[in-house]
């Protein structure tokens, strides 16, 4: 039988969950609010190039001369510190984390934090939220035009915690020419859309004679968002030593050409460049 106290405490409970999310949420803005703009990079499938569209963009923004975090948030495989080349860890001091830093640009990631690099890290949502918050409250990123989020599939627990904790200004969905990365692409685009953000453009990854070319373009249209760019499927990302646009210059030509549109896209969305 419930006592008449009871009620009170659940009250006071969740009163203080309540607080305590709040002073949470204010803690993870004030430390982004000097970080100009926050792009995260997303699609609903794996392997579409999500963490190389990340990386590649990073690194070419900050070769143009912008200052560029890359935060890592998929916590199951946290690939971005391998196609940055990284091996430093990041300063971890007195409950803060100081970025570690590769071609330019500053990265944070849960690979950081792995004993071994093929563990398997297998946690549920609220571990998966949990961790994410603390990467958001303790990373001291300083002074920021550009944080690019790298985001894992799915339409679930990661992105939809980023979704809901991080101020983002925008999202770059990617895409192959396939059908069903078109289909995941809008399955996520819509997730995007029903949180009330912003699609500030597509890429189309892959293209070329092997899995064809255009249907990024055409998934822009149909959504009625930006078309960044194509990428083609392409043997030097078989060099992991560095970021592809650093290695060949083709690939930074489609890089710089997509930067450029994602300037354009911002500014016209009202956002800052
Ligand atoms: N345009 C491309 N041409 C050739 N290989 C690519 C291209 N884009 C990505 N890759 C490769 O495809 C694999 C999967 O890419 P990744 O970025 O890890 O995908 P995701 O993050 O969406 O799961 C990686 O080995 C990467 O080097
Ligand atoms: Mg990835």
């Amino acid at each position: 039988m419930a006592t008449p106290q009871q009620p009170n405490a659940q009250q006071n409970a969740r009163l203080e969950q309540i607080r305590r999310q709040w002073a949470q949420k204010r803690q993870i803005t004030d430390r982004l609010a000097s970080v100009r703009t926050k792009i995260g990079v997303y699609s609903g499938k794996g392997g579409v190039g999500k963490t190389t569209v990340a990386c590649n963009l990073a690194t070419i923004l900050a070769k143009q001369g912008e200052r560029v975090g890359l935060l890592d948030v998929d916590i199951d495989c946290p690939n971005v510190t391998r196609v940055m080349g990284i091996t430093d860890k990041p300063d971890y001091r007195d409950g803060q984390i100081s970025p570690a830093e590769g071609h330019g640009v500053k990265v944070v990631s849960m690979a950081f934090f792995q004993e071994n690099e093929d563990e398997a890290i297998i946690w549920r949502g609220p571990m998966i939220h949990n961790a994410i918050n603390q990467f958001l409250q303790s990373t001291d990123w300083g002074e920021l035009d550009y944080l690019i989020v790298d985001l894992p599939p799915g339409t679930s627990d990661s992105p939809l915690t980023v979704m809901q904790t991080l101020p983002m200004d925008g999202f770059v969905v990617v895409s192959t020419p396939q059908d069903l990365a078109i289909i995941d692409a809008k399955r996520c685009i819509n997730m995007i859309r029903k949180l009330n953000l912003n699609v500030v453009g597509i890429v189309e990854n892959y293209a070329g004679d092997i899995f064809g070319e255009g249907a990024g373009r055409q998934l822009a249209e149909d959504i009625d968002a930006p078309f960044l760019g194509s990428m083609s499927l392409n043997p030097s990302y078989r060099d992991t030593s560095r970021p592809t646009v650093l290695v060949d210059d083709t690939v930074s030509g489609e890089y710089v050409s997509v930067a450029d549109e994602l300037r354009r896209s911002l500014k016209a969305h009202g956002r800052e460049t």
